[in-house]
């Protein structure tokens, strides 16, 4: 098994702050939500930043079972003001198209470096981003047919507070 480097022990203990950075800041847009009692949006992106909480700890777990030290990095202060709850999940779409790019380049350099292991663990990365993207990019959709149907919007509230908790995928 090609063994661990430090650039790609580095890159992985940057992305783990990635995750933590997306969680801080599905977090930051569930409040905003919430604050513009958009609540099953809200109930949405609370589960969103879980499991953005939940993909850094599995990177955490990678490196630690690898027999590494995992260093913990700064985070940025996640954007909290927004003009409308459709510029949430537009912000929403973006942060994962950005996550997508970190972890493409991530699994590069794992491949370049042939470091296996993290080559077999970032796979699973690259899938959840594909189904994240999508998941994000239909609820945009939506939010655009809705626009200005304030009755159409508080169905797709609420349609977005049915998410179950355990659901990765689209939102019943
Ligand atoms: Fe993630
Ligand atoms: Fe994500």
């Amino acid at each position: 098994m090609g063994r661990m480097t430090t650039q790609v022990l580095e890159a992985i203990n940057r992305q783990i702050a990635a995750e933590f950075g997306a969680s801080f800041s599905y977090l930051a847009m569930a409040a905003w939500c919430e604050h513009h009692k958009f609540m099953g949006a809200g109930k949405w992106l609370r589960q969103q930043s879980a499991e953005e909480h939940g993909h850094a700890l599995k990177l955490f777990d990678f490196v630690l079972a690898r027999n590494h030290p995992v260093l913990l990095g700064g985070i940025e202060e996640p954007k909290a003001d927004f003009a409308s709850v459709v510029e949430v999940f537009e912000r929403a779409l973006a942060q994962e198209q950005e996550v997508s790019k970190q972890i493409d380049a991530l699994y590069e350099l794992a491949f370049r470096e042939k470091v296996f292991a993290a080559m077999a663990e970032l796979q699973w990365f690259i899938t959840e981003q594909v189904e994240e993207e999508k998941t994000v990019r239909e609820i945009v959709a939506k939010f655009h047919m809705v626009k200005h149907d304030s009755a159409a919007l508080l169905d797709l509230d609420r349609e977005l507070g049915g998410r179950g908790s355990a659901e990765t995928g689209t939102p019943a």
